[in-house]
C-alpha cells in the first residue's frame, strides 16, 4: 500500500512566500492545506494555482484567533489527514517610529507575527507527540535579528518567534519533533518588486550577494527542513539574506 503523502498546512499561503511553498511542496509530494483570511483573494489564488497544475486546499482561519485556527485544524484533519508538518508563515507590518506607534499597530503585528505562533503550534503539537512525528517551521526576518528603524513592533514579534523555536524544540525533540526558524532578508515578492527601483536599487546595494533573494530559495529551504533528513536539525535560526546579516 501506498504511504500516506503528509499533510502540510502553510499560513497565510496565498502570500508571496506562502505561494512559492505550496508549489514547492507539493512539486515534493505533500498535500496541501492552504490557510487564508481574505476569500476572494484566496478562491482568484486558488484558481491559479489549479492553473499551473498545483492542487492545493483552501483552509479560512484567522491565524491570530485560537478558537478560529482550532476549528480549521479539525476541520484539515477530518477532511485530509493529520498535519504533519506546519509552516508559521503568515504576517503583516505596520510600520512606524516607535514615539508615534499606536498600540493598534503595535498589538496587531504582536497577535499576527507571534500570537499566531503559538496559536497554530498549540493545536497541532498534541497530535504530533501522540505521532512521534512533526516539523515546525516559523517564519521570522532578518529584521527580528537585528532591529530595523520604524518596525520595533515586526522586530519584536519575530525575535520573539525565535526565542518560542528554541524553547520548543527541546520540549518536543524526544518526539520526532522539530522546531526551527528561518529568517529571510529582502526577497522579491511582488510588494518588494513594486517598490520605486531607486529605493529598489538601495536595498540592493546593502546586499552583498548583489540581488534581492528569491521566493523559490526560502520554499527550498522550508522544503529541506521539512523533509526526514532534516531530522537532527532542531532550534536552529537559519539565515536567508544574501549576506546581508551577517553574525
Ligand atoms: N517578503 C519578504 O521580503 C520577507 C522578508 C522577511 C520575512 N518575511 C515574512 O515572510 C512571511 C510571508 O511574507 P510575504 O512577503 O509572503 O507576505 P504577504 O504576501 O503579505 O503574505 C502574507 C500572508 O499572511 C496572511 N495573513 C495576514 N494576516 C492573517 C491572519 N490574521 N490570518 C491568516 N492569514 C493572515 C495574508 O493573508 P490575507 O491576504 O488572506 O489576509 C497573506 O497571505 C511573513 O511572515 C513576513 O513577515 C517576508
Amino acid at each position: 500500500m501506498e504511504t500516506p503523502k503528509k499533510v502540510v498546512l502553510v499560513t497565510g499561503a496565498t502570500g508571496g512566500l506562502g505561494t512559492a511553498m505550496c508549489q514547492k511542496l507539493y512539486e515534493d509530494g505533500y498535500t496541501i492545506a492552504a490557510n487564508y483570511r481574505n476569500r476572494e483573494k484566496a478562491e482568484a489564488w486558488h484558481q491559479k494555482m489549479q492553473d499551473s497544475g498545483i492542487a492545493v486546499h483552501l483552509y479560512e482561519g484567522d491565524v491570530t484567533d485560537y478558537n478560529s485556527v482550532g476549528s480549521m485544524v479539525a476541520a484539515i484533519e477530518a477532511e485530509l489527514g493529520p498535519v504533519n508538518v506546519l509552516v508559521n508563515n503568515a504576517g503583516i507590518t505596520r510600520d512606524g517610529r516607535f514615539a508615534k506607534m499606536s498600540p493598534e499597530d503595535w498589538h496587531a503585528v504582536i497577535a499576527t507575527n507571534l500570537d499566531s505562533v503559538f496559536n497554530c503550534s498549540r493545536q497541532v503539537i498534541n497530535g504530533m507527540i501522540e505521532r512521534q512525528y512533526g516539523r515546525i517551521i516559523n517564519i521570522s526576518s532578518v529584521n527580528g535579528q537585528r532591529g530595523q528603524f520604524g518596525q520595533a513592533n515586526y522586530s519584536a514579534a519575530k525575535a520573539g518567534m525565535h526565542g518560542f523555536t528554541k524553547t520548543l524544540a527541546m520540549e518536543v525533540a524526544k518526539y520526532g519533533i522539530t522546531v526551527n526558524t528561518i529568517s529571510p532578508g529582502y526577497i522579491g515578492t511582488d510588494m518588494v518588486m513594486a517598490v520605486e527601483q531607486k529605493y529598489r536599487d538601495a536595498i540592493v546595494a546593502q546586499i552583498p550577494v548583489g540581488r534581492l533573494g528569491g521566493t523559490h530559495e526560502v520554499a527550498y529551504l522550508v522544503s529541506f527542513l521539512a523533509s526526514e533528513d532534516a531530522a537532527f536539525i532542531t532550534g536552529a535560526n537559519y539565515s536567508i539574506n544574501g549576506g546581508q546579516h551577517v553574525y
